[in-house]
């Protein structure tokens, strides 16, 4: 039998999302907040540029909701792109009340500029605006007695109506079962509403930016329990990533293209993104910028581009962007008289858990924000910038939402435990690490920039066949964080080519060559469980 929980309100990640929602809920509800590693070890504290907020007077929502839909090549449902971007004002203002330090300008808030904004419009802390946002948000959840944050805890599959003790046939969530990292103990954390904000998917690749727990443990949980998953080809790479045979995922932000960095080839010094995109030239949409780079490397056998500020200020350079300058100094680069060496890399999942938006999911009891979701905002491609937003505007939604239906929603019936009766601790745990390193490096060579129907079809050769004896191993091995992981990165790759292999044409981040025309109408791909 469960002990009964202390808690209303299950949510499970402690990133942007996670904390927006816990702090709105927390004004009335006891929330428990389950983070896998440490409580900022998500995306969010990695988070460089900023948050894309109309704050310029000369600036409006119409002319953000543009840029949105340009960048997402028509797939945007403009519905929740408005909402989302009207409410960025607001969202920006709790940060300033939870004390988020951000650059000021005689007076108002620093403004910088990113590719694909007609306007600068994106407040932020220096060059490390994610670490400000995530301490604020940590200290006030730690601060709030209605808070509990739970570090170090892995959570497996959400607890679903198969697992309650009298199956009542509701087809509820009702929270989840978590590994406890430190002492191996498995624990049903149930609660009345729950909900994910797990983050992305981006280690599904081999080069990505994201950290090591992005490993789309809530797209793969949600999917399993039920819930449609839509858009997962729309993987986003970033143009921009450092290339340093020790240093895989150091991200230099946008804002050094956005503030006059040029990319050059590096033996010519050719200033390519004339070829490619003579308007926007760097400031072009992601997809457009790492394809380029992409060719660029591919066409001339390169290893990376350059990345160029070196034509400014050094003094601009070092105060615009001082946590990339300390860290490229360490590694003898000085980006204040020369250039960068760069490459794309995977970046930002796109697709994810289907929401509404009140947040909900197709799932009763289960709420989504964040990277893990597809909520219609980012379309084919995500402007940068508007993610962490996406955080902000979907978790308060969903605590809200939460809130305004409190007194309707049932407690948690009792659920069956974790069991374990039939498995045994694994003496092959070579296993896990050989069949994570062979997804990453296909879904890289297959399912990455450029796409064929052949690699695609390759890769999703390669996925049954690890399916079936990752699922072996499930089966008759005591799980830990590495195999729940590994799991949720198949799951992620098989949603993430099967919906790939659906769409046939080219429009923004899905490339391919055997489709590379645009389809007429515009569709999600979505998929359902
Ligand atoms: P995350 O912040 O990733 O948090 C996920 C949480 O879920 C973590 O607490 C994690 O521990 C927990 N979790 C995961 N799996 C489990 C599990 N199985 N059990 C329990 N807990 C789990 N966006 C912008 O808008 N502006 C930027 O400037 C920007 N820069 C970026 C720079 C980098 C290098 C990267 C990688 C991303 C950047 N992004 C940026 C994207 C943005 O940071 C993310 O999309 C956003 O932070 C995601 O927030 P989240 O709350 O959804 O998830
Ligand atoms: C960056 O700083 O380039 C990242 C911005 C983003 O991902 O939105």
């Amino acid at each position: 039998m469960t002990r009964p929980e202390p808690y209303d309100v299950l949510v499970i990640g402690s990133g942007a999302a996670g904390l927006t929602a816990a702090l709105s809920l927390a004004t009335k509800l006891k929330v428990l907040v389950l983070a896998k590693g440490k409580l900022n070890s998500g995306s969010t504290a990695w988070a460089q540029g900023g948050i894309a907020a109309v704050l310029d007077a000369g600036d409006t929502f119409e002319d953000h909701i543009r840029d949105t839909m340009v960048a997402g090549a028509g797939l945007n449902d403009r519905e929740t792109v408005e909402f989302v971007i009207e409410g960025a004002p607001a969202a920006i203002d709790r940060l300033v009340e939870l004390g988020v330090p951000f650059n000021q300008d005689s007076g108002d808030l620093h403004l910088t500029r990113e590719g694909g904004h007609s306007h600068r419009r994106i407040v932020h802390v220096d060059d490390a605006t994610g670490w400000a946002v995530q301490a604020a948000l940590l200290k006030a959840a730690e601060e709030n007695p209605n808070i509990t944050l739970l570090p170090h805890q892995s959570c497996i599959d959400l607890i679903t109506g198969r697992h309650e003790q009298k199956y009542s046939g509701s087809g509820r969530v009702w929270g989840a079962y978590a590994l406890d990292e430190e002492t191996g103990e498995v624990r049903a954390h149930t609660a009345r509403a729950t909900v994910m904000a797990a983050g992305g998917a981006g280690r599904v690749y081999q080069f990505s930016t994201a950290p090591r727990g992005a490993t789309g443990d809530g797209i793969a949980m949600a999917w399993r329990a039920g819930a449609r998953v839509s858009n997962m080809e729309m993987m986003q790479f970033h143009p921009t990533c450092l290339y340093n045979l020790e240093v895989k995922n150091f991200l230099i932000t946008e804002a050094v293209r956005g503030e006059g960095g040029h990319l050059l080839h590096p033996e010519t010094g050719h200033r390519f993104m004339v070829d490619y995109d003579a308007d926007r030239m760097e400031l072009a949409p992601r997809d457009v910028v790492a394809r380029a780079i992409d060719d660029q490397i591919k066409r001339f056998g390169l290893d990376y581009v350059h990345l160029d500020i070196s034509h400014q200020r050094p003094e601009f350079v070092r105060t615009h962007f001082p946590t990339i300058y300390d860290k490229l100094e360490t590694l003898g680069i000085d980006m204040t008289k020369e250039p960068i060496p760069v490459v794309p890399a995977q970046h930002y999942t796109c697709g994810g858990v289907v929401i509404g938006l009140d947040a909900r999911t197709d799932l009763p009891g289960l709420w989504a924000a964040g990277e893990c979701t597809e909520s219609g905002l980012h379309g084919a491609n995500r402007l940068a910038s508007n993610s962490l937003l996406e955080c902000f505007v979907f978790g308060e939604a969903a605590a809200q939402d939460i809130l305004a239906h409190w007194d309707s929603m049932e407690a948690p019936p009792s659920v069956r435990e974790w069991d374990e009766s039939r498995v045994t601790d694994s003496d092959e745990e070579v296993v896990i690490k050989q069949n994570w390193t062979e997804i990453r490096r296909f879904m890289w060579n297959y399912v990455g920039i450029v796409r064929t129907t052949k690699r695609l079809e390759r890769a999703a050769h390669r996925i049954k066949l690890l399916g079936d004896e990752i699922e072996d191993y499930y089966g008759h091995f005591r799980v830990t964080t590495d195999l729940i992981e590994l799991r949720n990165l198949h799951q992620c790759a098989q949603l993430i080519v099967d919906s790939a292999l659906k769409r046939h044409e080219s429009r923004g981040l899905h490339y391919t060559l055997d489709y590379p025309a645009l389809a007429k109408d515009p569709a999600d791909t979505v998929l359902v469980p």
